[in-house]
């Protein structure tokens, strides 16, 4: 019920930073916004694995990511304006950031990941409910979703040469990003 409550929250936060974000600079940055919460049994998983035993105590301080938002945007420079946006609102706390783009992950993978609490109240206190947002372009996101495929398919043992061609398109849609913010500024002249 909690993440529930933070669930509603953190969306209306995010739409209303948004929105205002659009007003102000007359373009909007985002294609979609997806959430999702994480199932029972992937947060058992999750606490297996890490060597918890399954108590809400364990999953507070344990797994950030039960409940989840990703928001996708067309150029690079939206990654940073909506990162920048989310971390100064004063609705939410900022617990930690990621930043993929600077550093990719082993397999190529891309993308800004913040970790934030909601504040939420219940009867006369507040309790702080964590969240993970992945703020990634479209680009990013197709080599995402394919990559996520990949792994659903081969489970553990994914073949050298898939891996390795994963790799490269991460290079490939790296140099596209640059590319499309390239022309981006180049547009932004004749606006
Ligand atoms: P977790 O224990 O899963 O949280 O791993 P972590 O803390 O090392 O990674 P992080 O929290 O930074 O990223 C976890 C989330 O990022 C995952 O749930 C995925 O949504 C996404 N992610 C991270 N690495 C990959 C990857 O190689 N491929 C894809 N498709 N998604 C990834
Ligand atoms: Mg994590």
């Amino acid at each position: 019920m909690k993440y529930q409550y933070a669930e509603k929250m953190l969306e209306a936060e995010l739409e209303i930073l948004i929105h205002s974000f659009e007003k102000k600079h007359g373009y909007t940055p985002v294609e979609h916004v997806k959430k999702r919460m994480k199932t029972e049994s992937s947060i058992r998983k999750k606490l297996e694995k890490k060597g918890y035993e399954f108590t809400e105590e364990n999953i507070e301080k344990h797994v950030s990511d039960v409940l989840g938002f990703r928001i996708v945007v067309s150029f690079l420079s939206d990654v940073y304006d909506i990162v920048s946006l989310v971390s100064h609102s004063p609705n939410i706390i900022l617990k930690e950031r990621k930043d993929y783009i600077a550093s990719p992950k082993e397999t190529g993978y891309t993308s800004y990941h913040l970790i934030v609490l909601v504040p939420i109240y219940l009867e006369n206190m507040v309790e702080y409910i964590p969240a993970e947002i992945q703020v990634r372009t479209v680009a990013m996101d197709f080599w995402a979703s394919l990559d996520h495929k990949i792994r659903y398919k081969f489970k553990e043992s994914i073949p050298e040469e898939v891996k390795k061609e994963m790799e490269n398109y991460a290079k490939d849609i790296q140099e596209l990003d640059r590319k499309m913010y390239y022309l981006n500024q180049i547009m932004s002249k004749y606006q």
